[in-house]
């Protein structure tokens, strides 16, 4: 059920830009460069964990110069939060038999790390060259999983952020840029 429908609403819950557009683009820019310099000669599939990461994929699979393969998958995570282990479950699955290509992870966010700590192992029983994982951003302060992200573009502080594929009761998603939520103005029921 839609929940925003004005551009006022909409626009109150912004606080403030915490990383503009210009700077994910050349962040990108970057990355694209490296993974195409690392990756070069070897059959590369980019796996999207929807939906957060599909406006990251979008934008790094073309700042990627290789031949490279797409495919997506949704896991979520279901655990209390007072206690640090949880399940992962995997609602969509990937196309892909992962055996024959070297796997990059694309992530929007490493918030507790639980979701990717229980997933890598899960995609490594079916023998893929490799598994790296990007992050757009990463949260290390709320870390409850042991889990590092092998790339990751900014690093930020514990803040509820939104846009550039990154949710708040699934709106913002569509900003271009990386946003402080404003919880003064309400929280959504992703929080
Ligand atoms: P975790 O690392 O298992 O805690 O889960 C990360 C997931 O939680 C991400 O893929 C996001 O969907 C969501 N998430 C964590 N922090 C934020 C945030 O600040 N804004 C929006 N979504 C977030
Ligand atoms: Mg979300």
């Amino acid at each position: 059920m839609p929940g925003i429908t004005t551009k006022d609403e909409f626009n109150k819950h912004i606080k403030k830009v915490l990383i503009d557009e210009k700077a994910v683009q050349e962040a990108i820019a970057r990355a694209g460069a490296e993974i195409s310099r690392e990756y070069e000669g070897k059959p590369l599939l980019l796996v999207s964990i929807l939906k957060g990461s599909f406006v990251f994929l979008a934008d790094l699979c073309r700042a990627i110069t290789l031949p490279c393969e797409m495919d997506f998958m949704i896991a979520k995570s279901y655990y209390n939060s007072t206690e640090s282990s949880g399940d992962v479950k995997i609602l969509m699955d990937l196309e892909h038999d992962i055996s024959e290509y070297h796997v990059i992870i694309v992530e929007d966010i490493v918030d507790t790390g639980q979701t990717l700590s229980k997933l890598i192992p899960m995609l490594k029983e079916r023998n893929p060259l490799s598994v790296k994982v990007v992050t757009l951003l990463d949260k290390p302060s709320r870390r409850t999983a042991a889990f590092d992200p092998d790339m990751s573009l900014f690093t930020i502080p514990d803040l509820f952020v939104i846009g550039y594929g990154l949710d708040c009761g699934e709106y913002y998603r569509n900003l271009p840029y990386i946003a402080e939520y404003n919880t003064e103005e309400g929280v959504c029921s992703d929080v």
